[in-house]
């Protein structure tokens, strides 16, 4: 990795486990809905809209045709048992060796960003204390096409005044792995996103990136 002086990091599954809970509100509404739904299916939605996680959900939807006032009744009803679930959260959600590792990487000059699609990256970066350790944040308030469109990166590296060539994203979505990528930044997959085999560097944990970074 050449000449990195900003990193982007997603929120959901990489800096805090919410995936968890979007994949509860989730099963919730695809119960309700008579949908099979299982983690396995859970994988597809990371990185992507809660509009698009609800198309992706509706593909093995077998009942009456859904309106469109019908799809966003259900996406509120999925974002009040989320959001409900978030209350829970505080400081304690994020480890310590995740916030050793935000501070390792800022004190070595590296300027830090949050890069989600979520809507309610705010609030959960609020409710774990965890915002003062970004320069910024980019999230699903203030893009208009989600991963894997670059965008929500772009505009990231943009509020840091960084060129995407000297980024580096770290995901746990291959949507958000192929977003990286197509927005010329360098990827850093975890977990899920490791099964891509399409990020530059594949990670086991969070710490490896103190290696990586020179
Ligand atoms: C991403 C999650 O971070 O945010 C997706 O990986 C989720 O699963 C997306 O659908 C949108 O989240 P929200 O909070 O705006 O519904
Ligand atoms: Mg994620």
């Amino acid at each position: 990795m050449k000449n990195i002086r900003a990193v982007i990091f997603d929120l959901d599954g990489v800096l805090v486990f919410t995936d968890k809970y979007h994949y509860q509100a989730w099963k919730k509404v695809a119960d309700r809905l008579g949908v099979p739904f299982d983690e396995e299916d859970n994988n597809r939605l990371r990185g992507v809209s809660r509009e698009e996680s609800l198309e992706i959900i509706l593909e093995k939807y077998k009942g009456d045709p859904l309106s469109a006032e019908d799809k966003k009744k259900l996406t509120e009803e999925k974002n009040a048992i989320y959001v409900n679930l978030l209350s829970q959260m505080s400081r304690e959600d994020v480890s310590r060796s995740v916030r050793r590792v935000l501070s390792d990487i800022r004190e070595r000059g590296y300027k830090l960003a949050v890069g989600s699609s979520s809507k309610n990256a705010g609030l959960i970066l609020e409710k774990t204390e965890l915002k003062d350790a970004f320069d910024a944040v980019s999230d699903g308030n203030n893009i208009t096409k989600s991963k894997p469109d670059p965008e929500v990166f772009l505009k990231g590296a943009d509020m840091l005044c960084e060129a995407p060539e000297h980024c580096l994203v770290v995901e746990d979505a291959k949507a958000g792995i192929l977003a990286g990528n197509a927005g010329g930044m360098y990827t850093a997959a975890i977990g899920d996103a490791v099964k891509s085999g399409k990020a530059d560097y594949d990670m086991f944990s969070l710490s490896e990136l103190l290696y990586l970074l020179d």
